[in-house]
C-alpha cells in the first residue's frame, strides 16, 4: 500500500475486502459504464479518484464545521494528556467524508492507521490477529462496521473496553481460555447504517459523530478545489451547475466534475468546461438539475405509478425496479428523503407533493 499524508497506512485484509466488495456489487464497474450511474455507490474506479482528491488536513476538509471542531478538541486534549483518543464512531450517507476524516485524524495524531472493513472480518480470529498486531496509539479503522457478525463483535467489545483479548486454546474438554493484554489502540468505525448497531456497541464509543449532507456553497468549494488539483479550467456557472447536480455529496461532485471534463474533452475543442458543456454532459448522463439519475426517477415512479403514491415497502420497490434493497436504502434514498421528494412513514415510503411535481405528475394522489 502507498503511504499517505505521512500516516503510515497498512491495509488489513484489503484483498478480501475488495473481493467481497466485488461480490456484493456484481458487475458494478460495468453498470457504472453502461448505466452511467453517479449516485455515491463506491466503485473500484472511485477509489483512485477518492485517493487523488482526498483532503489531507482539516483546513482542506471543507464544511462539517461542528465535527471538525469536536475532533480538534478531542485530538488536542489527547495530545496534551499524551494518551490515545477515545474510540470514535462516524456515521452518515456514503461519500460524505468518513474515510477521509479517519485519515486526517491519524495524520493529526501522527498515528499509524490500519484499515479494514466489516465485510472483511469474518471470523473471531481475523480480528484477533489484527488487534494483536497493533501497537500503542495505533488507529484501527473499520469501515462498514454494521456488517460485523456476532462472533467478531464479541471479540471487539472487551477489546474496546478493557484492551483485553480472550483466546480459546485447544478443543472440547481440554479447551482453555487465555486472556492477553492488547495495546492501547483507538477504534474509528464508520457506518452508513447506525440503526443496525446494537446500543451496547454504540455506547462503547467515546464520541458519535454524524456527517450530514453539505450545502451548495461547500460543494462549490470542493468542485473548485478538485478542478484545481485535476488541472481543469472551469467557469463559475459550470461549477454551479455541477454542484447543483451533486446530491450535496463530495464524492458525487468529484465524479461529476471528472465526467463533465471527459465529455468536454471528447466533444469540444476547448480544454475548459463551459456552462453549456456541463449542461450537455449532465443531459447525456441522464442527470437532472437536482442531481437525480435514472434509478432515482425509477424509484419515484414506482412509488407514484405502480403503488398509487404509497405507502409501499422497500422490498416491493426493489422488486418492481429490479434493484437491490440495500442499494436503494443506502445509495438513493438518503438524498431523495433529504430533499423531500419522498418520505418515510411507519407503513412504508410515500411520494411527496414535491416529488410528484418533480416528475411532472399531476397531484391527484395526495
Ligand atoms: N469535507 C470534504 N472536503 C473536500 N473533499 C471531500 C470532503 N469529504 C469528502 N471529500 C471527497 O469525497 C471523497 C469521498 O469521501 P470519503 O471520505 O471516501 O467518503 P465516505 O467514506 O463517507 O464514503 C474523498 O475522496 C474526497 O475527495
Ligand atoms: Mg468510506
Amino acid at each position: 500500500m502507498t503511504r499517505l499524508y505521512g500516516a503510515s497506512e497498512t491495509s488489513v485484509g484489503l484483498e478480501s475486502y475488495m473481493k467481497i466488495k466485488r461480490h456484493d456489487n456484481p458487475g458494478s464497474n460495468n453498470s457504472t459504464a453502461g448505466r452511467q450511474e453517479v449516485a455515491p455507490k463506491p466503485t473500484l474506479d472511485d477509489q483512485v479518484l477518492d485517493r487523488a482528491l482526498r483532503p489531507s488536513n482539516f483546513d482542506e476538509y471543507v464544511g462539517q464545521d461542528k465535527i471538525k471542531e469536536n475532533l480538534k478538541i478531542l485530538i488536542g486534549a489527547a495530545k496534551k494528556r499524551k494518551e490515545p483518543i477515545e474510540h470514535l464512531l462516524l456515521h452518515g450517507p456514503s461519500g460524505l467524508g468518513k474515510t477521509t476524516l479517519a485519515y486526517i485524524i491519524a495524520k493529526e495524531l501522527g498515528a499509524n492507521l490500519k484499515i479494514t472493513s466489516g465485510t472483511a472480518l469474518e471470523k473471531a480470529g481475523d480480528v484477533g490477529s489484527i488487534l494483536t498486531g497493533l501497537s500503542d496509539g495505533d488507529i484501527l479503522f473499520i469501515d462498514e462496521v454494521h456488517r460485523l457478525n456476532k462472533a467478531v463483535e464479541e471479540v471487539i467489545y472487551p477489546a474496546m473496553e478493557n484492551f483485553k483479548l480472550d483466546i480459546v486454546i485447544g478443543k472440547g474438554n481440554s479447551a482453555k481460555t487465555l486472556q492477553i493484554d492488547l495495546p492501547r489502540f483507538t477504534l474509528i468505525a464508520a457506518t452508513t447504517k447506525i440503526s443496525m448497531l446494537s446500543s451496547p456497541f454504540r455506547s462503547r464509543f467515546g464520541a458519535n459523530l454524524r456527517l450530514d449532507f453539505y450545502n451548495q456553497g461547500d460543494i462549490e468549494r470542493i468542485v473548485n478545489r478538485s478542478a484545481k488539483l485535476l488541472s481543469i479550467d472551469t467557469d463559475k456557472e459550470a461549477v454551479s451547475i455541477i454542484s447543483q447536480a451533486s446530491r450535496f455529496t463530495p464524492r458525487v461532485a468529484n465524479r461529476l466534475l471528472k465526467r463533465v471534463r471527459d465529455y468536454s474533452q471528447m466533444t469540444d475543442e476547448e480544454t475548459s468546461i463551459s456552462a453549456l458543456a456541463a449542461k450537455k454532459a449532465l443531459a447525456m448522463l441522464e442527470i437532472d438539475d437536482r442531481g437525480l439519475e435514472k434509478t432515482d426517477r425509477e424509484i419515484m415512479h414506482a412509488i407514484a405509478d405502480k403503488f398509487a403514491g404509497g405507502p409501499v415497502g422497500l422490498k416491493s420497490i426493489a422488486a418492481s425496479i429490479s434493484e437491490e434493497e440495500g442499494t436503494i436504502e443506502d445509495v438513493y434514498e438518503p438524498y431523495l428523503l433529504r430533499i423531500g421528494l419522498i418520505a418515510r412513514t411507519p407503513k412504508g415510503r410515500v411520494i411527496t407533493a414535491q416529488g410528484l411535481k418533480h416528475l411532472g405528475i399531476k397531484n391527484t394522489l395526495l
